[in-house]
């Protein structure tokens, strides 16, 4: 089952963050600051506990672009569409963009799978010189 966050999944949003992002954990008061502000959207996805989640930006102007800011999977049930189930819920007419490490092969297949394609790239943008690919999903007329 997928759905909204509530204030009462941070706990194991956070955890779950710190297992799938080690190098780059998104801190407590990060997270409440995401779980509290009006123009984010957090899904979770559930399999008895919770199994992943997904943070959107979602400008209050319509015809701006939505910004996919994270999305992880408990390693106990990766690839067996839960990523797919939260994006099914996420995606709505609006572009949306994100950015992804270039090596991050598993992250680029879903993406590619929901027609999401690369735009541009920054090179050397993360430690250790990996490239970041910008990649942007148009909205419905765009
Ligand atoms: C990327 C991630 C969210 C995918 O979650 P998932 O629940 O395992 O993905 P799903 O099972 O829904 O897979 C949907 C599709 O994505 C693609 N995909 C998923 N994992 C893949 C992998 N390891 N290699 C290649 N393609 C993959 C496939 O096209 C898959 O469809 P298929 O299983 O029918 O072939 C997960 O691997 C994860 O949490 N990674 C660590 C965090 C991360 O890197 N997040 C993205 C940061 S930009």
């Amino acid at each position: 089952m997928t759905r909204p966050a509530n204030l009462s999944d941070q706990p194991a949003v956070e955890a779950l963050d710190a297992a799938c992002f080690p190098k780059d954990t998104w801190s407590s008061s990060s997270w409440s600051d995401e779980f509290t502000r009006s123009d984010r959207r957090i899904l979770v996805a559930e399999r008895g506990a919770l199994a992943g989640y997904v943070v959107l930006l979602v400008p209050p102007l319509e015809d701006e672009p939505v910004d996919l800011l994270r999305i992880a999977v408990d390693p106990a049930y990766r690839r067996t569409g839960v990523a797919r189930e939260l994006l099914e819920a996420t995606l709505g007419d609006r572009t949306v963009l994100l950015e992804v490490a270039a090596g991050n092969a598993a992250a680029i297949g879903l993406y590619a799978g929901f027609g999401f394609e690369e735009i541009s790239r920054r090179r050397g943008y993360y430690g250790g010189g990996e490239d970041a690919i910008i990649m942007r999903r148009a909205g419905e007329g765009q």
